[in-house]
């Protein structure tokens, strides 16, 4: 039986699941959290095996915007009043001190990413300060790649050439939808010259890589009004393209998902045609699928990194490179150093009274046990390279016979197939590959979530 555009395969599949950009789950981490102890030690034993060679990574989440986009289910805080910038780098750079103390070297930099909220949002002039401070105590990896995330509608040419004189490369817009019912629905209004105009512009700076955010799953979106916003975005080629599912999931306290009905959006048949369309044309454009939700022309170092299997997802999705640590800065952001996560405090003022008292802002967090370390990896291989394997001893888990058994109906439904020591998701399931991680998933096997938690796996 062929998975394509199978009706009773997507009504089957189509069930909660977690993402997967990391393992355990966020709703899974330890209740009781994690000691501060056991994180500044596990950030230290990764610093300690990590920062020659591969050097680190550094998230930092810049969590204002100025206005709401109703399908939106980021960390962000809504203000048109930009006297918050201030404090809030100051508080970063803060937050980055208690770091930088803890660590017996120099941090060696080798990925930024700015992400959101919207990063746009702060003038260049604090974007330059915040960058100069945080390597007031770091050095550049010799191969450094620097990114952030860019709103259109706010992003001026100053602000460009500043970041790309900081040294970043790439930069992703959230672009959406360019239906103008569609636009209404999730208020945001966003033409395509906008678009263009600030697309060509990064171009013209010297930009590596540009990356456009597109949602298949809005209200109102059908295949006919997709069509336009599929043939707007390779119009202008952009290296990559995320082609994310709509995560409905206005349970979530202050998501802010509302200006629409459930019945507005498009139901699961349709939804996976959206999939299946955008899929087709990104594919005659040229574009090559990557893991889960995102599209590259060969000519991106993700392209690369996919064919060289060293693919990495983390919070924020998929990059090209790995780094054992990853330290997250700035409110609500997640830190991984390998051995553990941990989560920065979720309102600006919590955060910012935290660090001001001299404290890391962590409010929970997870110390993964050495059953979740294997669990993790084997979630990573699927992800990134649809399949797994369980051959070496390092890779073994006791658990191993159940986790198939799950899974024999994914392989009567063609979706995988088993080999001893093996699993290989098919090419035209990889829509389902959530469905197979969750399979890997012991904490959500033993202890399923009370209420709502995660969005539709399809
Ligand atoms: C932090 S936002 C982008 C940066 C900037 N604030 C903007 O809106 O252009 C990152 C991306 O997450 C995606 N996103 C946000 N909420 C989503 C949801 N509910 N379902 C799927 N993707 C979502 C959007 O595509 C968005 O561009
Ligand atoms: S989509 Fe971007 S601009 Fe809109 S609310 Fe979310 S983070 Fe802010």
């Amino acid at each position: 039986m062929q998975s394509k555009n199978n009706p009773k395969l997507i009504q089957k599949y189509n069930i909660p699941g977690p993402r997967y950009t990391s393992y355990p789950t966020v709703p899974f981490w330890d209740k009781e959290g994690i000691s501060l102890q056991n994180w500044t030690e596990t950030v230290k034993r990764s610093f300690n095996e990590s920062n020659d060679e591969e050097g680190i990574s550094l998230y930092i989440h810049l969590p204002f915007c100025e206005s709401l986009c109703t399908f939106c289910a980021c960390h962000k805080h809504i203000t048109k009043h930009h006297s918050v910038e201030d404090e809030y780098i100051d508080t970063v750079l803060k937050e980055w001190k208690l770091y930088v103390d803890l660590l017996d070297n120099k941090p060696s930099i080798r990925e930024i990413h700015l992400g959101g909220g919207t990063p746009t949002f702060f003038s260049s002039e604090n974007l330059k300060r915040m960058i100069d401070g945080i390597f007031d105590y770091a050095s550049r990896h010799e191969v450094y790649d620097f990114s952030f995330e860019a709103h259109p509608n706010d992003t001026t040419r100053e602000q460009l050439q500043t970041l790309f004189d900081l040294g970043f490369t790439r930069t992703s817009f959230g672009i959406q939808d360019y239906d103008p019912t569609v636009q209404q629905a999730i208020n945001r209004i966003q033409k395509f010259e906008t678009v263009k105009r600030i697309h060509h512009l990064s171009k013209e700076i010297g930009y590596e890589s540009i990356s456009h955010d597109i949602i298949f799953g809005l209200p109102h979106q059908n295949i006919e009004n997709i069509k336009t916003t599929i043939a707007n975005t390779v119009k202008l080629r952009p290296d990559r393209i995320a082609y994310y599912s709509y995560a409905h999931v206005p349970w979530i306290k202050g998501v802010g998902q509302r200006g629409f009905d459930e019945n507005d959006l498009p139901k699961d048949e349709e939804k996976r045609e959206l999939y299946e369309l955008g899929k087709q044309l990104f594919f005659e454009a040229g574009y090559i699928e990557i893991g889960m939700d995102h599209f590259a022309l060969p000519t991106d170092k993700m392209y690369k990194a996919m064919v060289e299997k060293h693919l990495h997802r983390n919070f924020m999705g998929y990059t090209a490179g790995k780094t054992k640590l990853m330290i997250g800065l700035g409110m609500s952001a997640i830190s991984d150093s390998w051995y553990s996560f941990a989560q920065n405090e979720k309102r600006v003022e919590d955060y910012v009274n935290r660090v001001n008292k001299g404290k890391f802002p962590i409010f929970r967090g997870h110390l993964l046990t050495d059953e979740d370390l294997i669990i993790r990896q084997h979630i990573l291989n699927l992800m990134c390279n649809l399949e797994t394997s369980w051959a070496t001893e390092e890779m073994k888990l006791k658990n191993i016979d159940k986790i198939l058994e799950r899974l024999t109906e994914m392989q009567d439904d063609n979706l995988i197939q088993i080999y001893e020591n093996k699993l290989v998701v098919k090419e035209s399931a990889r829509m389902f590959i959530r469905n197979v991680c969750m399979a890997f998933d012991l904490k959500l096997a033993k202890t399923q979530p009370k209420g709502r938690i995660f969005s539709m796996t399809i």
